[in-house]
């Protein structure tokens, strides 16, 4: 057995939580909810927030970007730590979140690796684990876009860069509010040096908050804004005309400009 197949094998035993507890036998079940029994959260005791942004600003920096910056920024470590059963998700896969997706600037590559990296060290499938690493992921997407970021700078220093509010998740809407904040190009180096220190500062803020959880002191600080609360009212989940789903601010998007609400 080659040990790529080694750590998968691994992983499935380990992954399993207890063996005892949760045979991995193909269809275990929680009892009553009808979800695979998952195995999750994976050990997690606590990391150097700081020492996790460093290495994902270098692993994003590697050339494979945002998404697997962030993981390997965290499970990386996990991985050197405790090996099995991280050492069967190779980071590599996340490479496929750059750029907001195969380049499809939909949702910012950091914000998909540090919520992988939640879910695996915090979530679940049954709904309680689940509904908790929810908050916590969603936690990090308000920080996100409500907070002028990035707000790391490397070890070796280099320039400035200047911090911007990206009010969105998405990396259009991230990438293009700072190009025009900065007057600088997207596909320029201080536009990818920026969002190299924007994974290192997701990365920073998931692990303070997973910290946090550990803790027991976990408190989500950015919650939507009442004016979001108020359109998710009457259009999202339970409202008169449920005709939407997100938390995204809709203020973004809808009546930025002319266009006024109907009366
Ligand atoms: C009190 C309930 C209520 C609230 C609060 C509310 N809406 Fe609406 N919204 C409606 C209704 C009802 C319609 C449909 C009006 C129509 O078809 O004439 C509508 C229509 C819309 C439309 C379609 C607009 C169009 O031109 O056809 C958008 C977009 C929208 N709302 C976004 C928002 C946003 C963003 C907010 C928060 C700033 C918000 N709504 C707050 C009830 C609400
Ligand atoms: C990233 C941009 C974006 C954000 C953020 C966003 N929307 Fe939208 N929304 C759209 C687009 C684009 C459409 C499709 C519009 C169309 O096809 O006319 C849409 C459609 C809608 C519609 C149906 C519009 C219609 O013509 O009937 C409603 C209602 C709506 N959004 C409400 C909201 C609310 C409420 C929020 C926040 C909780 C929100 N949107 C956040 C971009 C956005």
């Amino acid at each position: 057995v080659d040990t790529v197949k080694r750590d998968l094998i691994r992983t499935a035993l380990a992954g399993a939580g207890a063996i005892v507890l949760a045979p991995l036998a193909a269809g275990a079940r929680v009892e009553g909810t009808g979800a695979p029994a998952d195995g999750l959260p994976w050990k997690y005791t606590g990391l150097d927030p700081d020492a996790t942004a460093d290495r994902a600003y270098r692993a994003h920096r590697t050339g494979l970007g945002c998404c697997y910056g962030v993981f390997e920024g965290i499970i990386g470590q996990l991985r050197e730590q405790f090996g099995a059963p991280y050492s069967g998700i190779p980071s590599e896969l996340f490479a496929f979140g750059e750029g907001g997706i195969a380049g499809a600037a939909t949702v910012c590559g950091a914000l998909n690796g540090a919520a992988a990296a939640i879910f695996l060290t915090a979530g679940g499938t049954d709904e309680k684990k689940k509904a908790r690493a929810f908050e916590m992921i969603r936690e990090v997407f308000g920080w996100y876009e409500q907070e002028p970021l990035p707000d790391y700078r490397p070890g070796d220093a280099g320039s400035e860069v200047r911090r911007v509010a990206a009010r969105s998740p998405l990396c259009h809407v991230s990438v293009s509010r700072w190009c025009e904040a900065t007057g600088l190009k997207s596909f320029s180096k201080e536009r990818s040096e920026r969002c190299a220190r924007m994974s290192a500062s997701t990365a920073r803020q998931a692990v303070r908050i997973l910290n946090a959880e550990r803790a027991s002191s976990f408190v989500a600080s950015h919650p939507l804004s009442s004016e979001v609360t108020s359109c998710r009212s009457c259009h999202d989940s339970g409202g008169v005309l449920e005709d939407t789903r997100t938390t995204m601010d809709c203020g973004v998007c809808h009546f930025s400009g002319e266009t006024r609400h109907p009366e």
